[in-house]
């Protein structure tokens, strides 16, 4: 928070992608805690750290998610931080700093928001759903989503775009988001949230309906009461059917 409250600078780590000295300070530190606490555990973070000797537990980190947010001064952000053991994840947490919220789930044993366990939404309807999607800044010429964006908008109460995928599923487990999606995640986005997302009764799959894996590059998750609904959706969209055309920008 001293970081985003003197509003320091970023550097561009490829073409939209922003880092800044906040997301290294923050993965250094956790790093050398995970380091010192349990030195035979894997650790990825995605800021460079690749401790990777085959150990059994294995940690995604994402030293700060919304780093194009924090770097504008918008109080969208937080730490994630994932824990797999022999390839399935076992635990999760999310911290928003701004709101002080901390997300956790434990594999089996639910999650929380604040020390409160907290369940995905009932809503059983997408015309009656709210849900979150993103766009990663990478390769974006070649990223579809906005014809999902654009479809989903009309068939629901609405899309909320707010650049943090942890939070987006952390939203999803705390019933604040129907669902969610994305193109193009990678594991340190996704390893908290999406055992969030399972521990609080919510279902993660491939846009085809198929298991999510943590290298996947599709990621749907949802409050599983409107998944079935929501895949049948993106089934359309994918193949093609009942578009609705966008409407012309040119002014007469
Ligand atoms: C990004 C955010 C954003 C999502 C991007 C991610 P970063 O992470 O989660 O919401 O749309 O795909 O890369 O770069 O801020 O850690
Ligand atoms: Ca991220
Ligand atoms: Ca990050």
């Amino acid at each position: 928070m001293p970081f985003f409250e003197r509003r320091i600078g970023f550097e561009y780590k490829g073409d939209i992608d922003l880092v800044t000295e906040a997301d290294r300070a923050s993965e250094e530190l956790i790093v050398s805690r995970i380091r010192a606490e349990w030195p035979h555990h894997d650790i990825v973070g995605e800021e460079g750290t690749r401790d990777i000797h085959g150990g059994d537990f294995r940690w995604y980190v994402d030293p700060l998610d919304g780093t194009t947010n924090f770097a504008h001064g918008y109080p969208v952000f937080c730490v994630s931080m994932g824990l797999e053991l022999d390839g399935n994840l076992i635990l999760g947490v999310v911290y928003d700093p701004t709101r002080d919220e901390l997300f956790a789930a434990e594999k089996g044993s639910g999650a929380t928001l604040n020390a409160k366990p907290i369940h995905v939404s009932s809503t059983t309807t997408l015309a009656e759903s709210i849900l979150g999607t993103g766009f990663p800044s990478f390769k974006r010429h070649k990223n579809p989503n906005i014809h999902f964006y654009h479809q989903i908008t009309l068939r629901s109460h609405g899309i909320r775009r707010a650049g943090s995928a942890a939070l987006d599923l952390a939203n999803v487990a705390s019933g604040r988001f129907d669902g969610y999606w994305e193109f193009n995640l990678n594991p340190w986005d996704t390893a908290a949230g999406v055992l969030l997302v399972q521990e609080a009764g919510g279902t993660v799959t491939r846009f085809d309906g198929s298991p999510f894996d943590i290298d996947s590059k599709e990621t749907l998750a949802s409050n599983s009461l409107i998944h079935e609904e929501v895949l049948q959706n993106f089934r359309e969209i994918f193949a093609g059917r009942g578009l609705e055309q966008l409407p012309p920008v040119i002014r007469k």
